[in-house]
This record gives structure tokens, C-alpha cells and sequence, in this order.
């Protein structure tokens, strides 16, 4: 039985089989007490070796680290912070774990847990931290499940760039030493796996768009690559992301899922990861212990939750918060790093001051400069702004990007040609407006960056099990 169902039965003397990793072991001459985790839960079960019962041999092998099967009776717990322990009758030792393991019970930087990511599952930190990622992909696929949305698995491998940024990893099986050239000497990708330049690809969009104009509501859920040299907190080459595509739905609607899904599953957290979060609130209250007072966040882990689920995002447009930075105190007395101006790209520090400092609250910004979105989003009878929409989230930034998608055919043609993307490269994608075009709206979550908010976790590295970073693939 898993230690979490264990340590809700009530201690009748039955005998029990314990399996899991020895945390910290603590004897004295007549008793040795064990603490062993199997993942299942942040709580360990104790076991009780009294003298005399676990030969003396099989005793010294049991160390923090070591894997152990523990058969005994499940009795009532003298010692205080659990209801059971197991009083050992056999131990069997799976796997010894010397002095050398790393994770010995004491405090580790997060830097150090990062080299030893093949380890770290195996402290209350990394379990509390995957623990609650299934929770939040679970209910990711609960909620559009729920809602009447198909899942649909959109390629990895791509000849498209979705998001026209050209930041993609190549896919070819071509012999890098060598490839085939053709008579000007440049690379004869024709020659290649798939007969051209193909890559991994940045965002399921495209081709959730083409499901979305058939089967109404869909979402993707997968990997997604981008090699962007972005060595940032917030910053992953390899993450994953959720994207929804609605038929029929405009911006308004799409902000009103994106809030209404993102609610949904940090209250789905707060509900069914309770023990996993009281204990990643403490975790980060002793860390902001050693911060200057004013560096450390108004509300905890809950509170910043709670509120996040309980309250109307705040909605407004570039143009407005532009305005609002203009005016700002940061910006007069030349405190931001990066100029303010309508049309630029808005930096960090500005999302930052408008939902940190500002609204205080999750900040839903719309209609942006054409030239700094992608090609897709429907354009604005200005001329000058599309319909785009980023939910920017306190301590994160942006954590859900998505837009109104362009449905007029020659509009689309005409941008797509303006920002140099070859129409015949997406000629599938323009068809979709030709035939049966529907107005539709979708968005992108970072799913990592979810996690991130949701543990209250700082660094992105430390949310997804084995991070890809620049200069960075071990494991
Ligand atoms: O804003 P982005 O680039 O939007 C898209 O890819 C659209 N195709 C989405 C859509 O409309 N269907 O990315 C969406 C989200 C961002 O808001 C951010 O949360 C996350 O993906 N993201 C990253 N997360 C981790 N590491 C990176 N390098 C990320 N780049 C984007
Ligand atoms: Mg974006």
C-alpha cells in the first residue's frame, strides 16, 4: 500500500508492507527509528526497529538514501506529527545508498539540486513540485474535457514557422560532417528526410486552428521548442504548452476562457494539492526570511492563490497602458531601464509595474502595435493595432499569449507577404480562409510558467524535470 493511503488507516495491529527511500534514520541503543517516503505524499510513515528486532547487520545498511521494504504491524504513533508508525518485524534492503548520496537531510541550494536533477524527486521540495505539475496537467485536460474541447496532437516535426520569429531547432538526419549540396553550394534540403527544411516546432497553433475550423473547440497539449538565447528565470528552450482554438469566438470571449481556464486549475490545486502547497508556503516564507523587507511579497503562497482565483482580471488596452507607464513615478524619474513609447515591445519592468504595482492583479492587455505580433492576429480597423491579447500574471509576467486569428483571406495574404513569410510555405493554413472562414480566437499557455506561479517557485528550472537551457541538455 502507498504510504499516503497507510497513513490514513487506522492502527489495528495488521500487518503492513512499507516500500520506499529511507530519509533520515535516528537510533539510539534500543530503538532506531526510520523515516521513509515513497513519493506518494510530502509525509513519511515511521518505522520502529526495537532492539533485538531487525538483525544488527540488515540495521547498519538501512541509511538515509537506501531503498527498504518494511513488513510489521501498523500501530498507533507515540510520537507526536503522525497518527501511525510501523513497529518493523523484517526489513529487506532493495538498494544501499552510502555516505556519498547527495541528498543528505540538510539544506541544499537550488543550484546544487539542478546538477543533480537524476536525485532531486527525491526531496520534499521536488516531490511537492511534480505532485502538483500532475495536478495541473490533469486538470488542464479536465477542464476542456469538461467544456466540450477536443484534444488534438498537432506534429513536433514542422516545415512552419508558427510564430515567425526564426528561433526553431532544425530537424535532418543528414550527415552534418557532409551534406548534400547543390551546384550553387548551398544545402540541398530536398535531398533530405522529408525532401526540405524541416524543425521542431514553437507552437501548435497553426494547425490548431485547421481543427478548430471543423470540430469547433480544441486545445493541444504538448512540447514546444524555441531557441531563443534567453538565459532568464522565465525562459526554457524545450516547454510545454496549452493551446485552445475556438470557432466562432472573438477577443472578448478568448480573455473570458483564458481567465475562467486559469482560475479553474490553480483552484483545482488549492483543492487537491493542499499539504503540497502548506508546505512549498513555509518553504518559501523561510527563504524571504533572509530578503530586505521591502523585497518580500504582501501575501503567501496561499493568499497570492486565493486571490488570483477570486478576483475579475484586470482588462485593458496597449494604448491604456502605455498611458499609464507614461504617467507612472518609475517612468518620470527615469527609473526603467527601457524608454516608453507607443509601439515598443513592453519590457519586464513595465509588465511588472503595471500588475505588481499598479493594479495589483492579473492584467489582461489587448490590442497591440501590429508590428511587434505575429503575423495570424486579426487587424484592427486602425490599421494600426491587432487584436492580441497577454495575460501578465504578478511576479511572472506574461503567462498566456493568444489573439483574435485574421479570417479575411487577403488581409492574411497581404501580411503574410509583408513580414516575409513565403505563402507557399503555408498554403494549407491560408486555404482555411478561403473555404468556410469563421471568425476564431485562441491563446497560448506556458505551462511551466503556470507551475511557476502555482509552487511560487522562482526559477523555471526548477519546474520541469530535466530543464533544456542554452548550453544545457544533461540527463
Ligand atoms: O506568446 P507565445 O509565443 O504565443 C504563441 O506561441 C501562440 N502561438 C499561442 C497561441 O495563440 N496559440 O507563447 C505562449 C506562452 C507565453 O505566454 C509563455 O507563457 C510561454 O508560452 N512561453 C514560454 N515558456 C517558457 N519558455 C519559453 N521560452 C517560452 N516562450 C513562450
Ligand atoms: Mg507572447
Amino acid at each position: 500500500m502507498q504510504i499516503k493511503e497507510l497513513l490514513k488507516q487506522s492502527p489495528s495491529e495488521q500487518e503492513v508492507t512499507v516500500k520506499g527511500w529511507v530519509r533520515t534514520k535516528r537510533g539510539q541503543a534500543a530503538v532506531t527509528f526510520i523515516a521513509i517516503n515513497d513519493g506518494s505524499t510530502i509525509h513519511n510513515i515511521q518505522a520502529v526497529a526495537e532492539g533485538g528486532a531487525i538483525d544488527e547487520e540488515t540495521l547498519k545498511l538501512v541509511s538515509t538514501g537506501a531503498c527498504v521494504a518494511v513488513t510489521g504491524k501498523l500501530i498507533a504513533s507515540m510520537g507526536s506529527g503522525q497518527a501511525v508508525e510501523v513497529k518493523a518485524e523484517k526489513i529487506v534492503v532493495y538498494g544501499t545508498a552510502d555516505e556519498t548520496f547527495p541528498m543528505q537531510p540538510k539544506k541544499h541550494s537550488m543550484e546544487f539540486l539542478r546538477e543533480k536533477a537524476h536525485l532531486r524527486f527525491r526531496t520534499n521540495t521536488f516531490g511537492a513540485i511534480f505532485r502538483i505539475r500532475h495536478a495541473l496537467a490533469y486538470a488542464v485536460h479536465k477542464y476542456y474535457n469538461d467544456n466540450g474541447f477536443f484534444y488534438l496532437h498537432t506534429p513536433i516535426i514542422t516545415a512552419s514557422d508558427a510564430e515567425g520569429a526564426g528561433e526553431m531547432f532544425h530537424v535532418t538526419n543528414f550527415d552534418m560532417e557532409k551534406p548534400p549540396r547543390a551546384e550553387d553550394g548551398s544545402i540541398d534540403y530536398s535531398q533530405d528526410f522529408f525532401g526540405r527544411q524541416t524543425s521542431l516546432t514553437v507552437s501548435g497553433q497553426l494547425e490548431g486552428e485547421l481543427g478548430a475550423l471543423a470540430l469547433s473547440k480544441i486545445y493541444t497539449f504538448g512540447p514546444t521548442f524555441r531557441a531563443e538565447n534567453s538565459n532568464t528565470t522565465r525562459h526554457l528552450a524545450e516547454f510545454w504548452m496549452i493551446e485552445p482554438e475556438v470557432a466562432f469566438y472573438e477577443l472578448e470571449d478568448n480573455m473570458a476562457l483564458a481567465e475562467d481556464f486559469v482560475q479553474y486549475v490553480i483552484k483545482y490545486a488549492l483543492e487537491n494539492c493542499a499539504e503540497d502547497l502548506a508546505f512549498l508556503e513555509k518553504r518559501l516564507l523561510e527563504e524571504e526570511k533572509s530578503k530586505p523587507q521591502n523585497e518580500r511579497s504582501e501575501l503567501s503562497l496561499l493568499e497570492k492563490l486565493k486571490f488570483v482565483v477570486d478576483n475579475k482580471f484586470e482588462r485593458l488596452t496597449y494604448t491604456e497602458a502605455i498611458e499609464i507607464l507614461l504617467r507612472s513615478k518609475p517612468h518620470k524619474e527615469k527609473k526603467f531601464q527601457y524608454p516608453v513609447e507607443w509601439g515598443i515591445d513592453l519590457q519586464s519592468e513595465h509588465e511588472r509595474y503595471l500588475v505588481e504595482k499598479h493594479f495589483k492583479k492579473p492584467v489582461i492587455l489587448t490590442n497591440y502595435p501590429k508590428d511587434i505580433k505575429a503575423f495570424y492576429m486579426k487587424q484592427d480597423a486602425d490599421g494600426k493595432t491587432v487584436r492580441a491579447m497577454d495575460v501578465l500574471f504578478p511576479g511572472i509576467g506574461e503567462i498566456i499569449g493568444g489573439s483574435q486569428r485574421e479570417d479575411d483571406y487577403e488581409k492574411l495574404l497581404a501580411r503574410t507577404k509583408e513580414v516575409g513569410i513565403d505563402p507557399e510555405n503555408i498554403w494549407w493554413y491560408l486555404e482555411t480562409r478561403k473555404f468556410g472562414s469563421a471568425p476564431h480566437s485562441g491563446f497560448g499557455l506556458g505551462f511551466e510558467r503556470l507551475v511557476l506561479f502555482v509552487t511560487g517557485m522562482t526559477n523555471i528550472r526548477d519546474v520541469i524535470p530535466f530543464p533544456r537551457t542554452p548550453k544545457s541538455a544533461e540527463f
